[in-house]
């Protein structure tokens, strides 16, 4: 199996959980970040970034049957060549055409709620596109549109606690009210491996989490989850973009100015199909799995 944004949040877990299930693993992750990825039995690192030409890919995908696609961008850095359209879209057709080259049967794409061709947000139209791509080629495919994912090492809900814990207050973007659907980074694990293992073949699963909150909700169970009693600070949409947009500096900011944008939109879903197909008895509840990563 290969997996790309291996260095990364979701393709970590991801990686870690096809190990568990008995897989070998390559990771693919660009040069500068292989020293993140699982280093034990059963895991090989590819370094590569996936802007190379489709030669290296194939090279890489040489005896893969099954990719698992967890790359992706957070923010654009066009002075970097890093764009939606670069990452998303060409270079998952880079991939995809690798993929078919080099023999593999099964392409997993991790996708998000509200991707649509017709979006106004770049981000979702670029994750739209990738779909259609992996829905055009030969590969037996699944897709994951995947809605807020939190877990061990996330940068969005565990630097928000933290953020909480250092500011004493818990913040409130807005007026707190549009929704949330965060889940569990081991439910989009198990999809992972269910979709690896040919069980989810021409699908597209909505995977969010069992519990439908207002971020306000979210963030009052996030600060019992931390055993704090933290009074409200309201902070206006204005001032929680400019924060987003100076998390290039600070780094310690929980979102990007694009994930702010899909998270104010609310997106939600019905995901009973998606714990059906994955084998998920019994999805983890927010606050009960928040409670027990952020060890109060
Ligand atoms: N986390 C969520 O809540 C969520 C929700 C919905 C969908 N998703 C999707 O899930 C995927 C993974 O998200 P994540 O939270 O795990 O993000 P992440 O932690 O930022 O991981 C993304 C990974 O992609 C890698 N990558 C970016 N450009 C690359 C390139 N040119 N070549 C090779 N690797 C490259 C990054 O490499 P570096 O480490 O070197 O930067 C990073 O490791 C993304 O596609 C995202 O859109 C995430």
């Amino acid at each position: 199996m290969l997996v790309t944004g291996a260095a990364g949040f979701l393709g970590r877990h991801v990686a870690m959980g096809l190990r568990r299930a008995g897989s070998s693993v390559r990771c693919l992750v660009r040069p500068g970040s292989a020293g993140r990825v699982p280093r034990a039995p059963g895991f090989e690192v590819a370094a590569v970034d996936l802007r190379a030409p489709a030669r290296e890919l194939v090279r890489v995908l040489e005896g893969v049957r099954v990719v698992v696609h967890a790359a992706g961008l957070r923010a654009q850095r066009p002075w970097w060549g890093e764009t939606f359209q670069a990452i998303h879209v060409d270079a998952t057709a880079r991939l995809v055409a690798a993929a078919e080259a080099a023999g593999v049967e099964r392409f997993v794409l991790v996708s998000c709620l509200g991707a649509a061709q017709d979006a106004d947000l770049a981000y979702l139209r670029s994750k739209a596109e990738a779909e259609a791509i992996v829905q055009r080629s030969r590969l037996a495919w699944t897709i994951l549109r995947c809605g807020l994912v939190y877990g061990p090492g996330d940068g969005r809900i565990t630097r928000l606690a933290r953020w909480m814990m250092w500011l004493g207050r818990t913040p409130v973007v807005g007026d707190g009210l549009f929704l949330v659907q965060p889940i569990a980074v081991s439910d989009v694990v198990a999809g992972c491996v269910a979709a690896a293992a040919g069980r989810l073949e021409r699908r597209v699963l909505a995977a969010a989490g069992p519990d439908v909150f207002s971020f306000r909700d979210m963030v009052e169970l996030l600060a019992a989850a931390i055993d704090r009693r933290l009074p409200l600070v309201r902070i206006p949409v204005g001032v929680a973009r400019g924060l987003a947009a100076a998390r290039r500096i600070s780094g310690i900011v929980p979102w990007t100015v694009d994930e702010l944008q899909v998270m104010l939109r609310g997106y939600t879903c019905d995901p009973r199909e998606y714990f059906q197909a994955a084998g998920l008895m019994r999805p983890l509840p927010f606050s009960a799995a928040v409670r027990a990563y952020l060890g109060a």
